[in-house]
C-alpha cells in the first residue's frame, strides 16, 4: 500500500465516522508563545481543547506535516542512527473535542487497523496508562486483546516523554494519559515489548497514539482541568508505512527510497543502506517544509532551527564528498512526491530551492575550512574537543554546536560543551565592550550609533554611513538592489516595543531608495530596509530622508489609542490586567493581556466610552525622561519582565501613564475615534482586543452600518425593527417545519395503502418491493411499519433515491424471520445499487450510490425470497 493510499484510507475512514476532515496547518504555529514548531497533529486544535476557541465540528481528523527538531520533542541528532526517527514526519489523527472519549477511540482505532490496513490481531501490543483500569478493559472485555499484550506503563516523571504513557505538546499545554498501539516485527528483530529492559530495539514498534486529553497543564506546573475530556490521537504516517510495506526500516518505505535514490544521485553514492543519504533524505522534507511555511534560515528561532538542519544535511553531503550545492536540487523530486498531498509545496518549490541554494552558497566554504580546523585539532587529541575549538567552529564558521556534537559522537569523541558555553559568554562580554554586535537582522555592524529625530521630525537631511548588499557591507547600492541603508541621523523609527518600523523614501544626488521596513541593527542603529528604485547610492552620500507621513500618522494614533485602551481595561476590568503583547501599525492596533474570560458587550462598550472620553478632553502629550525609580514613583506602568536602562522615557497620555520609547500623538484630540473592532482568547488567561482610530474607525462604522441597512432591507423592514422581525422569521420558520413535517408523514401514509395492495404471494409471505418518491429514512421506516400491520407476513423492501444516493430498508415480520432475514434481503438490493448493509433479521437499513439498478433489483426480490420461503 502506498503512501498516499495509506493517507486516502485514514481520512476517508474516520469521515465514514463522522469526522470533518481538516487540512494540515503550517509548520509554524500562529500566535502561539509557548510552541516552536508544529510537533503533531493537535497543535492547531490547541485552544479547541482548552475551550479558548470553537469549530463547526467536534470531530475532526487530519493529515499534519510535524517537525520534531527543537523544543520539547527533538528528534534531530537521532536522525540516521535509528529505523525511525525523523526531523518531518506526517502525523495521521482523529481528534474529538468534548465528543466521543476513551471507547470510541480504541475501537476506531481497531477497526482501522485490523478492518481497513488489514493488520493481524495477534501483531499487535497495547500499553495504557499504569492507573487506567478504564482503558484496560476496553483493550480486554471488548476489544478481545489478551490481558498479557495490554502492558501497564507509568508516567516516569523527568524520564523520557516518549514511553511514559502521560502525553503533553509541551512543558505548557493541553495533556492526558495515553494508550498505545505497538507493532511486533518479528522474533528475528532484537528488541522487547514495551516497559521491557529492552524495549528500546527495533522489534515492537509503537505506530499509533491515544491520548485522552484532560488536563491544561500551565506555566506554574499545575493540570487544570480541560472543560471536556477530548480525545487527540496520533499515527506516524512513515511506522505504518513501513508495518504495510513489510519492510523493518522507515526509509525503505517508497516515498523516502525516491528521495534516497535522489541523494544517491547527486551525490553519486551507490550504496543505498548509506546512512548520509538518510540523513540527507530526512533533512530535505524538514527543510523545505519549513521554507514552504515562510522559514527563511537565520540565526535564531525558528530560523535557526532551519539552518541547524541544512548545515547537518550539507555536512553529510560533504562527508560523500560534494563540495558544491547539491541539496536545492533534491527539491524537485520532493515536490514530485509530495507536491500532491501537499500543494503548497509544488507550489513553492522555485522558492525552496533558491533559498536552499544561497544557505549552500553561504555555507559551503567555510564548511570546507571548519573541517580542517576540526581535524586538525582531533588530530592532537583523539578523546576530547575542547570547548573553544567548538566555539571557533560556531562563531567564524557557522557549525552549530549540535552539528559539532554530531561529529563527536560519530567518532566517539567527548565535547566539551561547558568551555563552548563559557567561550561564548566571554565573547558577549567582549562583543559589549566593543560595541559589536550581531542581531536579528544578521548584520554585522561596528560603526557610530545613530541619531533618532523621528519623534518631533519627519524629513532630515543625512548622511550614509553604512550600506548592505545580501547581508555583507559594501559600498555602493545599484539601481534594482535590496539592501539596508544606515544614516547618521534619522527621522524613521524602527520597530521596536510593538510599533512597527517607519515606511517612505531616502533620496541621493543620483538615486532614490525605497524604504520598506526599519528595524533595528543593533540599540540605537536603525537599519532601513528596501530596495533601490534607481541611480546609485553610496557610503558617504548626502541624502534627504523622508518618513511616509501618512502612514506614520495613522500608526501613531493607534499606538496612543492603545496606551489609553491599556488603563480603561484596567478600570473596567481590573488591577490584574497587564499587556502581554502588541503590534501596532497603520490599520489597527492588537492588544494582549492577561484576564481570564470574555468581555462582555457591556465592558467593551465602556472600555469605547472611556477611551473616547480622553479624547474629546484633548489632553496635552507629555514625554519626559527620568530615572526608573522616579517613573514609578510617577505613577507609570512598567512591564513586569521587561528591562530597561537607567533612564527611561515616561509618556503621559491623557491620563494614562507607561513607559515607552514610541511615537505619539501631540494631543489625544489628534486619535479622532476609537472603536474596538473585536475581541478574542489567544491562550489561558490572555485575551487579545483588537481596535481602529481616525479614518479606520469611520470606515468601520459605515461597513457595519451598510450592512445593517442591507440586512434590514432584505427582510424588508429598518434596521431599528430589525431584531423584532427576525424573531418573527424564526417563528413562521419553526410552524412551517411542523407542517412540512406533519404532511411528509401524510403523504407517506398514502403511499402506504397504495402499495400494499402490490404485495405478492410468495409461498404464503407477502411480497412488496417498491420506491417512495420523496422520502426521507423516517419517513421509510413510517411507512414500513404501516406495511408490516397491513400486510401481516411480510417482507418488505422500501427505496428512495435522492441526490443520486439511495436509501433503502428492509421489514420482516417476526413470523417470517426464521426463513427471510431482512439484514440479507438489504444487503441483496443494496450490491446492486453499489451499497452495502446489514442489521436485525427484522428491519434492517442501507445505502447505495448507484441508482440505475434500482428497479432490476426490486424486480428480483420476490424471486430471492421465493427460494428461502
Ligand atoms: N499528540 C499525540 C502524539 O503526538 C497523539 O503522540
Amino acid at each position: 500500500m502506498k503512501s498516499s493510499e495509506i493517507r486516502d484510507k485514514f481520512l476517508k475512514f474516520f469521515e465514514s465516522k463522522g469526522h470533518t476532515i481538516v487540512r494540515s496547518s503550517p509548520l509554524v504555529p500562529g500566535n502561539d508563545p509557548t510552541m516552536l514548531l508544529t510537533n503533531s497533529g493537535m497543535v492547531q486544535f490547541k485552544d479547541v481543547f482548552t475551550g479558548a476557541d470553537t469549530r463547526p465540528y467536534s470531530r475532526a481528523t487530519s493529515v499534519q506535516r510535524c517537525v520534531r527538531a527543537g523544543g520539547k520533542h527533538n528528534d534531530l541528532e537521532n536522525v540516521g542512527y535509528t529505523a525511525r526517527h525523523h526531523t518531518f514526519f506526517e502525523m495521521l489523527g482523529n481528534f474529538s473535542f468534548g465528543d466521543y472519549f476513551k471507547r470510541d477511540a480504541i475501537q476506531y482505532a481497531w477497526e482501522l487497523l485490523t478492518k481497513v490496513y488489514m493488520l493481524p490481531a495477534d501483531k499487535l501490543t497495547v500499553t495504557v496508562y499504569m492507573e487506567d483500569d478504564e482503558a484496560f478493559d476496553i483493550w480486554e472485555k471488548e476489544i478481545g486483546v489478551p490481558k498479557e499484550r495490554i502492558i501497564r506503563i507509568g508516567d516516569n516523571k523527568g524520564g523520557r516523554y516518549a514511553s511514559d504513557n502521560f502525553w503533553q505538546m509541551a512543558d505548557v499545554g493541553p495533556c492526558g494519559p495515553c494508550t498505545e498501539i505497538f507493532y511486533d516485527h518479528g522474533a528475528d528483530i532484537a528488541g522487547g515489548p514495551p516497559g521491557s529492559p529492552d524495549e528500546d530495539g527495533d522489534r515492537f514498534i509503537e505506530i499509533w497514539n491515544l491520548v485522552f486529553m484532560q488536563f491544561y497543564r500551565d506555566e506554574a506546573g499545575v493540570m487544570n482541568k480541560l472543560p471536556k475530556p477530548c480525545v487527540d490521537t496520533g499515527m506516524g504516517m512513515e511506522r505504518l508505512a513501513a508495518v504495510l510495506q513489510h519492510v523493518h526500516s522507515n526509509y525503505e518505505i517508497d516515498l523516502f527510497q525516491a528521495l534516497i535514490k535522489a541523494a544517491a544521485r547527486e551525490t553519486g553514492v551507490t550504496d543505498l543502506e548509506s546512512k548520509s543519504l538518510r540523513v540527507i533524505a530526512d533533512h530535505i522534507r524538514a527543510a523545505s517544509f519549513l521554507i514552504v511555511d515562510g522559514v527563511i534560515p537565520s540565526s535564531e528561532g525558528h530560523g535557526y532551527v532551519l539552518r541547524r538542519i541544512i548545515r547537518r544535511a550539507l555536512r553529510y553531503g560533504h562527508k560523500l564528498g560534494q563540495t558544491k550545492p547539491f541539496f536545492y536540487k533534491l527539491v524537485a523530486d520532493l515536490a514530485n512526491e509530495m507536491g500532491t498531498a501537499y500543494p503548497e509545496l509544488a507550489e513553492a518549490k522555485e522558492r525552496v530551492a533558491q533559498v536552499l541554494k544561497a544557505e549552500e552558497e553561504r555555507f559551503g566554504e567555510t564548511l570546507e575550512n571548519g573541517m580542517k580546523i576540526l581535524e586538525a585539532q582531533l588530530a592532537k587529541d583523539a578523546q576530547k574537543l575542547d570547548g573553544a575549538t567548538a566555539f571557533t567552529l560556531y562563531d567564524t564558521y557557522g557549525f552549530p554546536l549540535d552539528l559539532t556534537a554530531d561529529i563527536c559522537r560519530e567518532r566517539g569523541i567527548v565535547l566539551d560543551e561547558e568551555g563552548f558555553t563559557a567561550a561564548m559568554e566571554q565573547q558577549k562580554k567582549t562583543a559589549r565592550a566593543a560595541g559589536k554586535f550581531k542581531m536579528a537582522a544578521g548584520v554585522e555592524y561596528t560603526g557610530e550609533k545613530s541619531k533618532f529625530v523621528g519623534y518631533d521630525k519627519l524629513a532630515h537631511d543625512s548622511k550614509v554611513i553604512a550600506l548592505y548588499a545580501d547581508g555583507v557591507q559594501v559600498q555602493e547600492l545599484s539601481a534594482g538592489q535590496q539592501g539596508i541603508v544606515v544614516l547618521d541621523t534619522t527621522p524613521f523609527y524602527a520597530e521596536s516595543g510593538g510599533q512597527v518600523g517607519d515606511q517612505g523614501l531616502i533620496v541621493g544626488a543620483a538615486g532614490q531608495f525605497e524604504v520598506e521596513d526599519t528595524l533595528k541593527i543593533q540599540a540605537d542603529v536603525p537599519g532601513h530596509h528596501g530596495v533601490l528604485k534607481s541611480g546609485v547610492l553610496k557610503v558617504g552620500e548626502q541624502v534627504a530622508a523622508n518618513v511616509d507621513e501618512a502612514k506614520r500618522a495613522r500608526t501613531i494614533r493607534n499606538h496612543s489609542a492603545t496606551h489609553l485602551m491599556h488603563k480603561a481595561l484596567r478600570e473596567v476590568l481590573g488591577g490584574h490586567v497587564a499587556q502581554k503583547g502588541s503590534l501596532v501599525d497603520a490599520e489597527k492596533t492588537r492588544f494582549d493581556f492577561s484576564h481570564n474570560a470574555p468581555l462582555s458587550a457591556e465592558q467593551i462598550a465602556k472600555v469605547e466610552q472611556l477611551v473616547n472620553r480622553e479624547i474629546i478632553d484633548n489632553h496635552e502629550t507629555r514625554a519626559q525622561h527620568m530615572s526608573f525609580d522616579d517613573a514609578v514613583k510617577h505613577g507609570a506602568m512598567a512591564l513586569f519582565g521587561e528591562k530597561y536602562g537607567d533612564e527611561v522615557r515616561v509618556l503621559d497620555i491623557g491620563t494614562s501613564k507607561e513607559l515607552c520609547g514610541g511615537v505619539h500623538v501631540t494631543r489625544t484630540g489628534d486619535i479622532g475615534f476609537f472603536k474596538i473592532i473585536g475581541e478574542s482568547g489567544v491562550a489561558a488567561g490572555i485575551r487579545r482586543v483588537e481596535a481602529v482610530t481616525g479614518e479606520g474607525a469611520l470606515a468601520l462604522v459605515q461597513a457595519m452600518t451598510r450592512r445593517l441597512q442591507e440586512a434590514a432591507a432584505a427582510l424588508k423592514t429598518s434596521p431599528d425593527e430589525l431584531g423584532s422581525r427576525i424573531a418573527q422569521v424564526q417563528d413562521q420558520v419553526k410552524s412551517l417545519e411542523k407542517e412540512l413535517a406533519a404532511l411528509k408523514s401524510k403523504m407517506a401514509a398514502g403511499q402506504g395503502d397504495e402499495l400494499a395492495s402490490q404485495a405478492v404471494d410468495v409461498n404464503g409471505i407477502k411480497v412488496l418491493a417498491a420506491t417512495l418518491d420523496g422520502a426521507d429514512v423516517a419517513g421509510l421506516r413510517e411507512t414500513m411499519d404501516k406495511l408490516k400491520d397491513k400486510l401481516k407476513t411480510a417482507a418488505i423492501v422500501l427505496a428512495s433515491v435522492s441526490d443520486g444516493k439511495v436509501s433503502l430498508i428492509a421489514g420482516v415480520t417476526a413470523d417470517a424471520t426464521a426463513k427471510v432475514k431482512a439484514g440479507e434481503l438489504v444487503n441483496f438490493v443494496a450490491q446492486q445499487v453499489g451499497g452495502k448493509g446489514g442489521g436485525r433479521p427484522d428491519m434492517a437499513q442501507a445505502g447505495g450510490t448507484d441508482p440505475s439498478g434500482l428497479p432490476q433489483a426490486l424486480a428480483a426480490v420476490a424471486a430471492w425470497v421465493g427460494e428461502r420461503a
